[in-house]
């Protein structure tokens, strides 16, 4: 079982030398000017410096005009994908700090505090968009969407399960389970309904509630780092507890309900979208993040299936979505 940090430890040991990411022995005190991971440096400069509120963006008031004028299916796929993304935000608020309990390098738990305030804002720009495009009581119909649609109800009780475990008995097995789910959480299932507000931008729909999103997949993009490489210090320092096993199961796993939920929010009548194309971007999305934690899965040649031989792109956007990492951010070497 994991130990949770005391909040001030005068016999802990700060030392780089015997700093680990957990499992070490901090005081508590945030002496950042004593670095073990590099990266959590360079990452700390660009989450401060992607800095935004969702007041500050315009527009929403055209986004209130254009919502009467969506498509059935264009209109049922903005609400039900931003209850899910606003489910998302809702538990990482919640959940990162549970992970902070048990993380002893300060750099590494400063750049969590920072994401668990970024999560709090993205929660706050889903109630700045819904307080303007839909009325009082549609809002709160996207807030319990879950209640009444059983694939999104599953789906979200699938991921607030594995958190939950961990919290509720955090073993070093749940711990990585949790560790993986959340890099799942970051990396694969925010992003079908990104390519939905681009696919809604690029024929002119709902522009600002696009803007929007993009602040967030900039910040969303730095906590895909920031996991792939708290994955990859863990397998490097306690090798024992990396379980290539789970990590296949989780992945086949999350491809499976991404792509269910998504094709059944999408569907084919979004103009830009099809069934086909929201399968193959999830799978070859999978096996690039994959290939971020460059797991054993890979090493042994296991990948998700795909069945397209080339990355998966919105055809009608102007430009593909960009999945490439601010230049700032490095990954850890691989172990
Ligand atoms: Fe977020
Ligand atoms: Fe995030």
């Amino acid at each position: 079982m994991l130990k949770k940090n005391q909040i001030f430890n005068p016999t802990g040991d700060d030392s780089l030398e015997n700093r680990t990411i957990i499992k070490g022995r901090t005081t508590g005190l945030f002496n950042l000017n004593a670095v073990k991971y590099p990266w959590a440096k360079a990452m700390y400069q660009v989450m401060i410096g992607n800095f935004w509120v969702p007041e500050k963006v315009s527009g929403l008031t055209e986004d209130a005009n254009m919502y009467s004028k969506l498509l059935p299916a264009e209109g049922r796929a903005y609400r039900g994908i931003i209850s899910f993304l606003t489910f998302l935000d809702s538990i990482q608020t919640v959940n990162l700090p549970n992970f902070s309990d048990y993380v002893t390098s300060p750099e590494v738990n400063l750049l969590l505090s920072i994401q668990s305030f970024q999560e709090a804002i993205h929660s706050q720009s889903y109630t700045t968009i819904l307080e303007t495009v839909v009325d009082a009581q549609e809002r709160d119909q996207i807030y319990y969407y879950w209640r009444e649609d059983k694939v999104l109800f599953e789906r979200n009780e699938y991921i607030g399960q594995i958190y939950q475990d961990f919290k509720d008995t955090p073993s070093d097995a749940n711990f990585f389970r949790a560790l993986i789910g959340n890099f799942l959480l970051e990396s694969l299932y925010f992003y079908n309904g990104f390519a939905f507000f681009d696919t809604l931008a690029y024929n002119s729909k709902m522009i600002a509630t696009g803007r929007m999103i993009n602040y967030i997949r900039r910040d969303e993009l730095t906590h895909v780092v920031l996991f792939a490489n708290i994955i990859k210090e863990i397998r490097q320092e306690f090798p024992e507890m990396y379980d290539a096993k789970v990590v296949r199961s989780l992945f086949e796993e999350a491809v499976k309900q991404e792509i269910l939920w998504s094709q059944h929010i999408l569907g084919d009548d979004v103009p830009g979208m099809t069934r086909q194309t929201t399968e193959q971007y999830t799978r070859w999305l999978a096996n690039d993040r994959l290939r971020m934690i460059k797991t054993l899965c890979i090493l042994r040649r296991w990948s998700i299936p795909t069945n397209t031989s080339r990355p998966w792109r919105i055809t009608t956007a102007r430009r593909p979505i960009s999945l490439s990492l601010p230049s700032l951010i490095t990954l850890s070497p691989a172990p």
